[in-house]
């Protein structure tokens, strides 16, 4: 996810383009670069870091013009160096683009536009897109833009500039968000409207397929086949920091609503469904070594680690690999045998999580493989782990861990996916848990439009001081991060348990007063949970039950239903969890708590 502004108009381009950018950074801050058009010539300048690395670099400069494009990176493809910066240009300085999402194609792009001649400077996807304009502009750009997006497979936002067109830019969207507005001070566009809401509070939201060229007075949108579309404008009554929110009052909740375009981004260009195989670029160097692991020691901290724990039970399903999960901050102090081909996965959404690192570099003494998922490119325990996955889910700016908990289990079920077809996972079965992740996105916005009716349950709920969450199998682990979802924002004392371990003692807790979270989805073990929840009931207990859709027995059990969508068994948690997200979210809004910031806590925390 990466940040986008372009501006063309008589006002100062490069005042307003470096404070819109600011207001971009929350969605990446590895690189920022901008391209500035004079009428003249263009001037192009990028710098590793933070906006405040490109504003000091620039600072002696005498840059003027009437149009710029802007960009801060969220590092996907190619580490975070200069040459990898956004703006990219083509061979003949001529046309200048800035890009948000992910060119799956880009390699078979590069190859055949290198045997052409084309020089490529980066390591990036996004450099293709300019050249690839370069290959069909013959005078017209928005005509080789759109010649050139039809050869794009994947996502973007893009906005185009060109030396020899000094009068617009070019910007269009798939996937990737991009919000224009034309007024009397000049043409804009951005990933949100936060960058340039202070110039205008008219909006039009590009919609996936759609090009516009924008003037200093005037715009024109098109669909990808140059027919013309009507589109209406929105009036916004945010402020500037709603608008950085996408509108939601806190990032947490933006998050959590945006799961389903994140989740999508993990899977991106990752499923063959076809051949029932998932496709994960950064282990490919290690696939030999990976058909020959009897064991996988997952290592993990908080949401990480609950993440992991559904990881286990998918490696051992899916692909038959004894799999053990470990807090990374208590695996230095075992003993920890050992054993022939093991390989090691650590999964941190920073990346930088000291716990998580200090375990790394135990695991670097010993010849065993490395392996991480981290959602933030370029971090330690990506760089210093031997291969991996990045998460592509986005910053993740709230420090309740949302969309990287989802991610990771995404992405922890393509894993499964790919050691399991190393090994006895039927073609069949295969293809059908790749058509079921390919669903989720879908699923994800079914599950989330009940957010409403969990809101109105956690004011119902907000006068008691303990929760209990419990699940079993796979929802075992969607229980104890409910409970830690709870307690870290709304400071409510809530444990996650099994369900099959209430009876072995936390059962003695339950009355009236003492509500229980059961997470208990149509699957395999529903039966058993349903038991659990009636030996609850029995005590007086209250118990919110979140169910597959459709499941109406449960009604007359239970105090409170929340549905999910029905799902694959192995993927049910990426929709079980979003309840009780949401539920803990309108708890600490109940209160007047600020989410995005819980008392004593650190969004990544890199002291042991
Ligand atoms: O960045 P990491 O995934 O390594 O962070 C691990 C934990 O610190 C993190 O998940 C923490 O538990 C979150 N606050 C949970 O919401």
């Amino acid at each position: 996810m990466c940040g986008i502004v372009g501006y063309i108009g008589d006002n100062n381009a490069l005042d307003i383009g470096i404070k819109g950018l600011r207001r971009l950074e929350y969605r990446g801050y590895d690189s920022a670069g901008l391209a500035i058009h004079n009428g003249n010539s263009v001037d192009c300048i990028k710098s590793v870091g933070k906006v405040d690395d490109l504003a000091q670099k620039i600072k002696d400069k005498d840059l003027k013009g009437n149009s710029i494009i802007l960009h801060s990176r969220w590092a996907t493809h190619g580490g975070v160096v200069e040459k990898n910066a956004h703006p990219h240009t083509d061979c003949k300085g001529n046309i200048f683009i800035v890009h948000n999402g992910i060119v799956e194609n880009y390699k078979e792009i590069r190859a055949k536009l290198t045997s052409l001649g084309h020089k490529f400077v980066s390591e990036t996807d996004s450099e293709v897109i300019s050249h690839l304009i370069e290959h069909f502009y013959e005078g017209n750009l928005e005509e080789a833009v759109i010649k050139a997006l039809k050869y794009i497979k994947g996502t973007y936002g893009l906005v185009v500039m060109s030396k020899d067109n000094p009068d617009r830019i070019v910007a269009a969207r798939m996937f990737s968000p991009l919000v224009i507005s034309v007024n009397e001070h000049g043409g804009f566009v951005a990933s949100d409207p936060s960058a340039i809401i202070s110039h205008s509070k008219r909006m039009i939201f590009l919609e996936d397929g759609e090009v516009a060229v924008i003037k200093k007075d005037d715009f024109i949108i098109t669909d990808l086949e140059s027919r013309v579309k009507d589109k209406q404008e929105t009036e916004l009554d945010w402020d500037i920091e709603e608008a950085q929110k996408g509108g939601y009052p806190h990032f947490m909740i933006k998050e959590i609503m945006e799961q389903s375009e994140s989740v999508a981004n993990s899977m991106r260009g990752r499923l063959i469904i076809e051949e029932g195989i998932s496709k994960l670029g950064g282990i490919d160097s290690v696939k030999d070594k990976l058909k020959e692991i009897k064991k996988i020691n997952i290592l993990a901290c908080g949401t990480s680690y609950y993440a992991g724990l559904i990881g286990e039970y998918l490696m051992e399903e899916l692909a038959g690999i004894p799999t053990e999960v470990d807090f990374a901050s208590e695996f230095r102090y075992r003993k920890f045998p050992t054993v022939a081909d093991e390989a090691y996965l650590f999964i941190s959404q920073s990346g930088e999580t000291a716990d998580s690192l200090a375990a790394l570099k135990e695991i670097k003494k010993r010849e065993a493989l490395a392996l991480g998922i981290v959602n933030v490119v370029g971090a330690s325990i990506a760089r210093e782990t031997d291969a991996g996955v990045y998460n592509h889910a986005g910053p993740e700016i709230g420090v309740a861990s949302t969309k990287a908990f989802t991610s990771q289990v995404v992405v922890l079920a393509l894993m499964a996916l790919f050691l399991g077809r190393q090994r006895n996972l039927s073609l069949a079965d295969g293809k059908n848990i790749a058509n079921d992740i390919a669903k989720l996105p879908i699923l994800i916005q079914e599950t989330l439009k009940n957010i409403k009716d969990i809101e109105l349950l956690a004011k119902k709920y907000s006068g008691a001081s303990n929760f209990l969450f419990v699940g079993r199998k796979y929802s075992y682990p969607v229980a104890m991060e409910g409970a830690l979802k709870l307690k870290e924002i709304s400071y409510i004392h809530s444990e996650g348990y099994s369900s099959g371990e209430m009876k072995h003692g936390p059962i003695a807790l339950i009355d009236e007063n003492f509500p229980t979270f059961a997470i208990c989805p149509k699957d395999s073990v529903y039966e058993k949970t349903l038991s659990n929840i009636q030996e609850i009931k029995a005590r007086n207990g209250k118990v919110i039950a979140i169910t597959t859709m459709g499941n109406e027995e449960i009604k007359s059990l239970v105090d409170d239903v929340i549905y999910i969508p029905e799902v694959n068994e192995v993927l049910s948690p990426i929709l079980s969890v979003i309840p009780v997200q949401v539920f803990a979210y309108y708890m600490a809004v109940s209160f007047g708590y600020n989410p995005d910031m819980p008392r004593n806590l650190a969004k990544s925390v890199t002291v042991e």
